[in-house]
């Protein structure tokens, strides 16, 4: 194992801003990550139904490609990340907004955020990089830090579908070819059922209120301290905005097919004639330049990309 902390592993990551942003995106293009930024701002801002008068926090926020979306939409704006070098690009990036702090973080801890004093509180792409023990303390520091009545959403890889099945065998086929005497990764990829991230969501104190868990992605929103009459509303109100948190069958078959062309399985040329095929939908330009991006770097497999 290279890195023996999650620290040392992402601010190695985030070594160059370029790199930064690859390590949160995929992509060293500034128009191609504020276009996923809009795209996961879309999802959250709905799941967490963010108002104006809201205090937001983002647990790992990388380079604020999330917050720079929604810290327009709402009263202040906190990123927190174990990475300092991801804070220092996310600062330089967010530098022209006045409603945002950005703070590192030393351990599993929140001690910037009082108690009480968050509004909604989001993770992304984040609890799946640690052990469950870190998972669970996190969730139970933004409980604490929630107002009653406050929302939480967090999500991670789904081992319970087929195709977040099949991302989990990539992790262990990799580990069955690794030096078995070292220590496995600190910050590799680690996988949940539904049910299991419900369960630590429970014991942080929260009410579950959804549990979308139909693609590789679990997402889960919970509510702090919620009356019924809240809690039922707000049950309403996402099972009716359900397509638009959730990941659309598109995405989850595009997901599918990008893992296939990282196996070499599947060539790069015709992830793209599929693509080709879905042209005018919100899921194509996400895609396409990860796709061409994995052809590049891997021309010595799949021959020089097409113009
Ligand atoms: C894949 S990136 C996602 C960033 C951001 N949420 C987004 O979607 O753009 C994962 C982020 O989580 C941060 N992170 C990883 N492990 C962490 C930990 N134990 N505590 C806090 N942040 C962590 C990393 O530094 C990195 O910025």
């Amino acid at each position: 194992m290279e890195f023996e902390s999650y620290k040392q592993f992402w601010n190695d990551k985030a070594g160059s801003p370029e790199s930064a942003l690859a390590a949160v995106d995929g992509s060293t293009d500034e128009t191609i990550v504020q276009r996923t930024g809009r795209f996961a701002a879309a999802q959250i801002g709905t799941a967490l139904d963010i108002r104006a008068e809201d205090h937001v926090f983002e647990l790992g926020c990388g380079v604020g490609r999330i917050g720079r979306e929604l810290a327009p939409s709402c009263a202040h704006w906190t990123g927190v990340d174990i990475a300092e070098k991801m804070v220092e690009c996310a600062r330089e990036r967010l530098s022209h907004l006045s409603n945002i702090s950005l703070h590192h973080l030393e351990r599993t801890a929140l001690p910037m955020a009082a108690d009480a004093s968050i509004d909604k509180a989001y993770s992304t792409a984040v609890l799946c990089h640690m052990d469950k023990e870190d998972l669970f303390l996190y969730l139970e520091e933004m409980h604490r830090a929630l107002k009653p009545g406050g929302l939480l959403f967090v999500d991670t890889w789904n081992l319970a579908h087929p195709i977040g099945w099949k991302r989990w065998q990539y992790e262990v086929r990799f580990w069955q070819k690794s030096d078995q005497s070292q220590r496995k990764d600190v910050a590799r990829n680690q996988f949940c059922t539904p049910d299991e991230l419900r369960l630590y969501a429970q014991h942080a104190g929260f009410e579950v209120l959804a549990c979308f868990a139909g693609s590789h992605w679990i997402q889960l929103i919970g509510g702090k301290d919620l009356d019924p009459a809240q809690a039922e509303r707000q049950r309403q109100r996402l099972t009716s905005q359900k397509d638009r948190i959730e990941y659309s069958p598109l995405f989850v078959d595009l997901f599918d097919k990008t893992v296939e062309v990282i196996y070499g399985r599947l060539h790069p040329r015709d992830a793209l004639a599929f693509l080709d095929r879905h042209k005018g939908s919100p899921e194509e330009p996400l895609y396409r330049p990860f796709i061409q991006g994995i052809w590049k770097s891997n021309a010595n497999v799949w021959g020089e990309p097409d113009d």
